[in-house]
């Protein structure tokens, strides 16, 4: 006899721990329309609350699998590994790393969000590039698999429907910074890509999600324990977001920097290493490596050999890109350094709130955002500087913009007198030996 959905809220409630069909049932029904938005956002804030054990992680998350339809990779003769990032400022690996892991032999089918808030989105970037298609259906995201072995694509309306449903519900009831609810969240729609192997970034620090390290640890261990349960071998790499990553925050300006690196060849960018360390895990992932060291080695070779940028310029072009080029803000202006020294800091999250401001993210999620805004050539924790020297180019799209962007600009860079120590870019990894 079916239970009132009440009766397993004030479960929770009590501090009872959830059966896996008490789980799935009620998720299942959420998503039928036959338990009303004010039943689930109270089980959502009372799994905030107390807390969820990783059998009642693994049983949301098969849930909200169930919920939809998984991508049958079968059919696809390389390993299915992807990556996901909880998202930072200037935060755009997933633009390089699928055509380099798609050169370097494995299928990518990488599922990618667009940006709320702070953070970035890997759509809203593509979406600069002319035509770039972000929806593809499953057989011709099955068919880019086969072919050109990468792919980055939205959510589909199959896949973990109840997820998409129960994320807006999150969003406005408070429960989004629940572990358990996030690992949920993104381990069901990852999963559901039927995927060999999954490599985690979880960004910590000013301009991440995750502010400290017990959390971003936490955040990891659930995902890995998930993975772990649902049979798809999962790693993580905690790093470090309180500085942007790169040398450009915006969109447009973000896909330049990725190509540019992409045609330039392998240096040792923040941008890079980041990028050929996840890379090596996906290799690892795939069995395709015996060391990470090796799997870097097989990112360069592929970075250096031009493999990288081609793959990536059919990904684009399979996706629709015309070849026109990237759009351009109308005014472009260096600002500056009002003195010499050293970077001493570059706080990601004032960044972050910059490029919003200039209209190059979104506050709700119905925004339009303007892809040509932002900033590049942002100069970088510890670089030497003369004054005059440029500390960011603006990309603007009125001169209206200037002076506060000048002053938040200026407000986000700390200049001193002393060279400050190196800043860590990867803190630590979790669940497998390297
Ligand atoms: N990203 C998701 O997909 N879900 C969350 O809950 C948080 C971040």
């Amino acid at each position: 006899m079916e239970h009132p959905p009440q009766w397993t809220i004030e479960r929770k409630r009590d501090g009872t721990t959830l059966s896996a069909e008490e789980i799935r049932s009620f998720i299942l029904a959420y998503h039928r329309g036959e338990i009303p938005d004010y039943q689930m956002s109270a089980l959502c804030m009372t799994i905030l609350w107390r807390g969820m054990n990783p059998e009642e992680v693994s049983a949301l998350t098969s849930a909200m699998m169930e919920s939809g339809q998984c991508l049958d990779s079968s059919s696809l003769s390389q390993p299915v590994i992807d990556k996901h990032s909880s998202g930072g400022i200037g935060d755009k690996t997933s633009l390089i790393l699928a055509p380099m892991a798609a050169a370097c032999g494995l299928a990518v089918p990488m599922i990618s969000g667009r940006g709320l808030g702070l953070t970035g989105g890997t759509l809203d970037k593509l979406e600069s590039l002319p035509g770039y298609r972000t929806r593809l259906s499953e057989q011709e995201l099955l068919a880019q698999l086969a072919k050109e072995g990468c792919a980055i694509v939205g959510q589909s309306e199959q896949l973990a429907p109840a997820d998409r449903k129960l994320y807006a519900l999150r969003d406005v009831t408070g429960c989004v910074p629940s572990i358990p609810l996030i690992t949920a969240s993104i381990m069901c729609k990852k999963l559901s890509e039927g995927l060999h192997g999954l490599v985690l970034d979880v960004k910590v620090g000013r301009g991440a999600f995750m502010k400290h390290m017990e959390d971003a640890r936490e955040l990891a261990d659930s995902m890995i324990r998930v993975g772990r349960e649902l049979n798809t071998p999962v790693c993580a790499v905690i790093s470090n977001m309180d500085h942007p990553l790169g040398h450009s925050v915006g969109n447009a300006v973000e896909v330049q920097e990725c190509i540019d690196l992409m045609q330039q060849g392998p240096s040792e960018t923040p941008l890079w290493i980041l990028t050929r360390d996840l890379g090596a895990r996906m290799l690892q992932l795939a069995g395709r490596c015996q060391s990470l060291q090796e799997g870097q080695c097989i990112c360069n070779q592929a970075l250096q050999s031009g493999a990288v940028w081609a793959k990536a310029e059919a990904m684009f072009r399979a996706q629709g890109w015309n070849g026109e080029a990237l759009p351009q803000a109308p005014l472009q202006v260096d600002i500056p350094s009002p003195q010499a020294g050293w970077v001493q800091d570059l706080d990601a999250e004032k960044i972050g709130r910059l490029v919003l401001l200039l209209g190059g993210g979104r506050r709700q999620v119905e925004d339009q955002i303007d892809h040509a805004v932002g900033l590049s050539r942002l100069c970088q924790v510890a670089e030497p500087l003369e004054t005059g020297q440029t500390l960011a180019t603006l990309h603007l799209r009125r001169e209206d913009q200037r002076s506060e962007a000048t002053a938040l600009l200026l407000d986000a860079i700390h200049i001193g007198e002393q060279a400050p120590d190196p800043s860590t870019l990867i803190y630590e990894t979790r669940g497998i030996e390297t």
